[in-house]
């Protein structure tokens, strides 16, 4: 795409890779994994990233959408795509026309796909142990056991559950704990079926980590070979602050550069009301980034970027396409000109290899760091560096 405005996201191919490589290695010989490429990849460029996984060796991929996994397969993506989301009797044809695997969380989902199929469907099956979102109720287990013994055309592939708050997987009593305690009964139920379980987000894959270089055996994350689903840990972020058995590497960097800086008197304002009052003479650098782009408008006067490798305070509340900072400090009585273009980073690394975190961002704006990199906005172009050319 042609740029005119310098603001893009850098998608870093090759901590990508490192992160896989990170999950990889956690998970050892053997195991189940489907990286979650839903909502655009965590905002990365969906048909890239699942390029490049592809490519280094993934062989399922996760979308919520059918309309994701339709795009992947229009992209050439030939691995197995788990479509999480549910699907009505239209989405099952698609599902199958595309050679997709739902997962299936309810009874009327199981009609519709024996209705739809012509060939054996491989399916699996979620279930409800807290998250109370989607699944099937655990005491439906048995009767879904004979449903499958039973049918011609669906064919049992995966057991599935999700964790509702995986950064606790690694205690014993945690409420994780007890979400795989309730599902035990459901894998045995299954076991002669000889089907993958696949459980672990990226806070309960890091715990197993954890867990794993202490040497320590824990009773529920060893249980099984529990199949991973790994998220935010892909895209180089660690689901809970304490852990850091597995090297993450951030993926997204978002970055523009400096359109203009205007000199302002003291007692002057900056953007829309007047927010911010300068207490001396300032310096004030505007920057092509608003709301629009993702950068959440709770910042305003609260966050700060990298800029000249120093950290400048957004200053005025943040505008739909602009923001501005603070740069007197850092600039001085340089010519202003002399700055125009210069980069500025708002989360991930600057040229410099100094690295602003999207979680410290995320809590700036009151949210989680999923939400920071899926917000980045569509006008936002990802560049990819380092990408192979396939
Ligand atoms: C069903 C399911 N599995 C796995 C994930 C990945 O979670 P995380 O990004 O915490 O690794 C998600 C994300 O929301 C999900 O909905």
């Amino acid at each position: 795409m042609e740029m005119y405005r310098r603001t893009f996201a850098e998608i870093s191919v090759e901590n990508l890779i490192a992160n896989w490589n990170e999950i990889k290695k956690t998970a050892g010989s053997n195991r189940f994994i489907c990286p979650m490429v839903k909502a655009n990849a965590y905002g990365h460029g969906d048909i890239q990233v699942a390029q490049t996984l592809e490519h280094e060796g993934a062989d399922t991929l996760g979308v919520c959408l059918i309309e994701e996994g339709l795009l992947l397969r229009a992209s050439g993506l030939k691995s197995q795509i788990l479509v999480f989301r549910g699907f009505d009797k239209h989405g099952a044809q698609k599902i199958l026309e595309y050679q997709m695997t739902p997962v299936v969380s309810t009874w009327q989902q199981l009609q519709i796909l024996e209705s739809v199929a012509d060939d054996p469907v491989k399916v699996h099956l979620k279930f409800n142990t807290g998250m109370n979102r989607l699944g099937f109720d655990l005491d439906q287990s048995e009767q879904l056991h004979t449903f499958f013994k039973n049918s011609k055309k669906l064919k049992l592939k995966a057991v599935l559950t999700h964790l509702a708050q995986g950064e606790d997987a690694i205690s014993e009593i945690g409420f994780s704990a007890k979400q795989i305690e309730a599902f035990l009964p459901v894998v045995e139920h299954f076991k002669s079926m000889n089907v993958y379980s696949h459980i672990l987000n990226s806070g309960g894959i890091a715990s197993l980590a954890e867990v794993s270089i202490q040497n320590k055996e824990h009773r529920y994350l060893h249980r099984e070979n529990w199949g991973f689903r790994p998220g935010l840990a892909l895209y180089g972020y660690q689901a809970a602050g304490n852990f850091s058995a597995m090297t993450l590497r951030p993926v997204m960097t978002l970055k523009s550069v400096v359109n203009n800086i205007r000199s302002i008197k003291s007692g002057e304002s900056v953007s829309y009301g007047c927010s911010w009052v300068a207490k001396r003479d300032s310096k004030i650098a505007v920057v092509p980034i608003g709301y629009a782009d993702g950068f959440h408008r709770l910042i305003s006067n609260k966050g700060a970027a990298l800029f000249a490798d120093k950290m400048a305070p957004v200053v005025g509340r943040i505008c739909m396409d602009f923001l501005m900072l603070d740069v007197t400090d850092i600039i001085g009585d340089d010519d202003p000109l002399k700055w125009i273009e210069e980069e500025v980073v708002f989360f991930g690394y600057n040229e410099k290899g100094n690295l602003l975190s999207a979680e410290q961002v995320s809590q700036l704006a009151q949210t989680i760091t999923w939400e920071t990199l899926t917000s980045v906005g569509e006008r936002v172009p990802r560049h990819f560096k380092g990408l192979k050319k396939l």
